[in-house]
């Protein structure tokens, strides 16, 4: 595989064809390019890539809280969504390993790392826990895995959301569903935040949709275009996934989503852990992952 970091960007292709980009603005991934030369990414046109805000689009990283922080909570002065999104990563290497029945060239893992040191003096005084995070990004043929490693290094235990805000490429909203959430019980941001228990096995996106699925068994997610199979996203250790898409009206009310229209051709799939708080012992360490298989 070539690795190049130029820019404070992190590019890595492999000899099939498939390529990724990192930012270190956020360790955010602002594109998955498969074999064919598709993107599987979505990111605005109008995103700020200079680090003065959130990367809108790819796959930003929700950490220490998804969401508005609670105000009695102990990250109730960080920013929606915390600060690994918009806080410097550090590019911590490559590397490649054998395994049965792959050859090193079959993936390359990008390690990326976050510490309390490295947060902004308003950070620090907004969250001042003492941690240590390892964002780990492996592309394989038609797969891309994202992986979060916890480590709280302090003296007293602290607690924790994280999720992968992952932004799909579709081509068209109308024809999209998801499946893999029957059964589960969801919160609807969109209907007063209240609970829901998903009757469908295969839910179309058919106006505004916000809403935090719950699925303690980890079941695979699918993304169907066309009646197709277009993306596969299992996980480990992240229960939730919040389906987003703001719809026409929410994109045209923020600043940084361009394309106006292209609220027709994202969808926001996010495996997470945030619909409870995690509690990381002093000294303990956490992981959660998940992978996004191509299959269009
Ligand atoms: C989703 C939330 O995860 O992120 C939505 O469920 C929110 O409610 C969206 O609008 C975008 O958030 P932000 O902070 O990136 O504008």
């Amino acid at each position: 595989p070539s690795v190049s970091l130029e820019d404070n960007i992190v590019t890595a292709r492999l000899p099939s064809g498939d390529s990724c980009q990192v930012y270190l603005y956020g360790a955010t991934v602002t594109s998955w390019k498969t074999s064919d030369n598709n993107e599987r990414l979505f990111l605005s046109s109008a995103a700020a890539l200079d680090g003065s805000k959130p990367i809108r689009g790819g796959i930003p990283i929700v950490f220490p809280v998804f969401g508005p922080p609670p105000k009695d909570h102990a990250t109730g002065q960080l920013p929606q969504h915390g600060f690994a999104r918009n806080s410097v990563w550090e590019y911590l290497g490559k590397s490649s390993s054998e395994s049965m029945g792959t050859k090193a060239d079959d993936s390359v893992k990008l390690d990326f790392g976050l510490g309390s040191s490295m947060l902004s003096e308003d950070m620090k005084k907004k969250w001042p826990h003492d941690f240590g995070l390892v964002y780990s990004v492996t592309l394989s043929k038609g797969k891309l895995e994202v992986q979060l490693h916890v480590q709280n290094k302090g003296d007293k235990a602290f607690d924790f959301q994280c999720l992968f805000h992952s932004y799909f490429t579709v081509k068209d909203i109308s024809k999209t569903t998801v499946s893999g959430l029957e059964g589960a019980s969801y919160v609807d941001k969109v209907r007063k935040a209240e609970t829901f228990t998903e009757e469908s096995s295969d839910i179309p996106i058919t106006s505004e949709t916000d809403r935090v699925y719950s699925t303690p068994s980890v079941p695979p997610i699918v993304v169907k275009e066309d009646g197709k199979d277009s993306l596969v996203c299992t996980r480990d250790a992240l229960p939730d996934c919040t389906v987003w898409n703001g719809w026409q009206e929410k994109i045209a009310g923020m600043g940084d989503f361009e394309p106006k229209d292209a609220w027709k051709r994202y969808l926001c799939i996010e495996p997470g852990t945030v619909s409870s708080w995690t509690k990381l012992e002093a000294g303990d360490a956490w992981e959660g992952s998940a992978i996004f298989e191509a299959k269009l």
